[in-house]
């Protein structure tokens, strides 16, 4: 039997036991569309190698044809048998960071059809570490292609019940897993002549990747020209949105003055540590203390759809220290607010 029925979906609810992992596997392997968790956030699963597969998560997404897919393997030798060829650099970071939130950019192999790089000769390559992740791939024995399991342009899904919102009628099943433990998604990193380039920056920060590739230069490339072509296509686009309307704020000066703007609406406020602290705020506000800047990042998408159910109209987040997984989140903020990143 074949998945590619169009319309709206029955979504079978797996649980992430023996029996469910196994299910996952076989509806990958037949075509058909899997959420699972992954320590970064939730992914809307297709097998990699199946053209028809790939181009339903597109359907389901909503997903401009334009954004490759990363292809996700279950270890190390998957993952370079998707490769051309695999610099020693690459490999190098490849054995440093995985398993875990870290995306390589690499030559493409003929097996990968151009429905998951949109056509570019290169292909974007994870091994997660999430457990039941890994537990899919390995049972699903193919790669698996998975964007984040959101509609395009919202924020990613990082708790079973935000993916269960955005993908239950769009795909086959959903796997019922645990929050996400980083939150954000993985670093996209290409390497070049001229040393490692952060496409996007998240799960593994700018600092690891220096101290594990010593006197080769790391930068990212993320911010750059708005009008050359973005390196990763994906960056291209409006992401990470919150229905609320969201503003960014530095201190507690800001804020007060945003709110005071805004009075008699409904608010969230996202404020790091003691920065966050709740005196003046009315009842209408609500208020949520992020204690670091990796809570933040694991907390980031699950508080904008809590604010979004709650009926915020306002979203005030407060700007990260840019260093480490703040980068990622600013990075994320600044787009989720609609400004270039
Ligand atoms: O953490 C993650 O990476 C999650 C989980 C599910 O693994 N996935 C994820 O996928 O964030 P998605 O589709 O939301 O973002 C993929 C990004 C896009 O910005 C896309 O343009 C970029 O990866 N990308 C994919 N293939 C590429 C390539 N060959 N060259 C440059 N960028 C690429
Ligand atoms: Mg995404």
């Amino acid at each position: 039997m074949r998945y590619h029925s169009p319309g709206v979906k029955k979504t079978l609810i797996l649980e992430p036991d023996t029996q469910g992992l196994a299910a996952a596997g076989r509806i990958l392997r037949q075509g058909g569309l899997v959420v699972f968790p992954t320590e970064t956030v939730y992914g809307l699963g297709a097998n990699a190698l199946d053209a028809a597969a790939c181009r339903e998560i597109f359907r389901a997404k909503g997903r401009p044809q334009d954004n490759p897919l990363i292809v996700h393997t279950a270890d190390l030798m998957g993952l370079a048998r998707l490769a051309r060829e695999l610099p020693p650099r690459a490999a190098a970071l490849a054995q440093a960071f995985l398993p875990g939130p870290l995306t390589l950019i690499l030559p493409k192999t003929h097996e990968i059809p151009d429905e998951v790089t949109a056509g570019l000769p290169t292909v974007a390559l994870r091994v997660p570490e999430d457990p039941v992740a890994r537990e899919v791939l390995r049972h699903a024995q193919v790669p698996v292609a998975a964007p984040s399991a959101n509609l395009s342009g919202r924020p990613s899904p990082t708790t079973f019940e935000m993916a269960r919102e955005a993908m239950e009628g769009r795909a086959d099943a959903i796997i019922r897993g645990e929050p996400s433990r980083v939150g954000l998604e993985s670093t996209i990193v290409r390497v070049s002549e001229d040393g490692i380039e952060i496409l996007r920056p998240g799960g593994i920060s700018e600092e690891a990747l220096r101290a594990a590739v010593g006197n080769c230069p790391v930068r990212g490339v993320f911010h750059e020209d708005a009008h050359a072509p973005p390196p990763a296509p994906g960056m291209k686009y409006t992401h990470y949105k919150p229905r609320a309307a969201l503003i960014l704020y530095r201190g507690k000066e800001e804020r007060d003055e945003i709110l005071r703007q805004w009075q008699g609406k409904k608010a969230g406020v996202l404020g790091l540590g003691e920065s966050g602290g709740g005196a003046g705020l009315e009842g209408s506000i609500l208020l949520r203390e992020l204690s670091s800047p990796e809570d933040y990042a694991r907390r980031l998408y699950a508080e904008f759809f809590a604010f979004d159910c709650m009926g915020c109209e306002l979203i005030l987040a407060e700007y990260p220290p840019e260093t480490g997984i703040g980068r990622a989140v600013a990075n994320r903020l600044l787009k989720a607010a609609g400004e270039k990143g």
